[in-house]
């Protein structure tokens, strides 16, 4: 696992321990299989450290400019037989593999959020994929005991083409004040059995991630009714990006 800094390393490896322990607490883990999960995982700030990898799967902040830079640095570093994988939630995939000089061996792994309950995984495939990477990939989701389901690279893919322009409207409607967070979050629990409400769900996400994925909507397709609603931009701007903050629409 590879961050800019330790602290950010040290944040994740708690999210690891504590995602672990809930299995252990709930008995279907047991103490021994997770401290050899936790074994197994080595941390660094150097991308000198993912020399080795078969695959690289970068998660880092939903930003072009920020994804490019490191899919550019991976090629040069990681085996030139390597796959580089991105679990961007909108970002082209054929934009990043045209940084690299291995384009064959790009793909999107979309893995859904919370990841260790949600057996999707959206596998993109940009122009220059091959049949052979998709494969690897495809074959190494079921090993992780995931679901791969394939899609072409397009903006949002399907999953946020589908998923964010509901979340948008949601909060729409509560920008128009025609409802309450809790009527709007309610209606789409116990109408059209959602587990979660658009409100709850957003923040859960992350406000700043669901921006990122409207304007990569809103310029991908060049099309209005992708805009971001302008009560999504205030939050952002007020730096109240959800859960990850304490407060969103709703506080925590
Ligand atoms: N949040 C979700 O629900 C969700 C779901 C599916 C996919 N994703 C995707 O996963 C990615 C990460 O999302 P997130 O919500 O965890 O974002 P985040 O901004 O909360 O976390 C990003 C992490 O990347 C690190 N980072 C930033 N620049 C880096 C660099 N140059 N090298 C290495 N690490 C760097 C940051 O320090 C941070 O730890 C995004 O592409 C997002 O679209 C998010």
């Amino acid at each position: 696992m590879h961050d800019v800094a330790e602290e950010f390393l040290a944040r994740g490896l708690k999210a690891i321990d504590a995602s672990l322990q809930r299995d252990v607490d709930k008995q279907r883990l047991s103490p021994d299989e997770k401290g050899t999960i936790i074994e197994r995982i080595r941390t660094t700030t150097n991308k000198e450290g993912l020399r080795d990898a078969f695959i690289v799967v970068e998660a880092a902040t939903e930003d072009l400019a920020v994804k490019t830079e490191i899919f550019k640095s991976l090629d040069t570093r990681v085996r030139p037989d390597a796959i580089l994988a991105s679990n961007t939630s909108s970002i082209s995939i054929t934009k990043l593999g045209g940084v690299t000089r291995r384009a064959d061996r790009v793909i999107g792994m979309h893995f859904m959020n919370p990841v260790p309950v949600m057996k999707l995984v959206e596998i993109i495939r940009a122009a220059a994929t091959s049949d052979q990477t998709y494969e690897e990939v495809r074959s190494l989701t079921e090993r992780l005991g995931k679901i791969p389901l394939e899609c072409q690279d397009s903006p949002g893919f399907v999953s946020n083409r589908v998923l964010m322009p509901m979340i948008n409207e949601a909060i729409f409607a509560l920008y128009e004040g025609v409802a309450s967070r809790e009527s709007i979050d309610g209606i789409m629990k116990l109408g059209m059995n959602h587990p979660m409400g658009p409100l709850a769900l957003a923040d859960f996400i992350g406000l700043d991630v669901c921006l990122a994925i409207m304007n990569v909507l809103h310029d991908g397709f060049s099309d209005s009714k992708y805009r971001p609603c302008p009560l999504l931009k205030r939050y952002v701007d007020a730096g109240w990006l959800g859960r990850k903050s304490g407060r969103g629409f709703y506080e925590y």
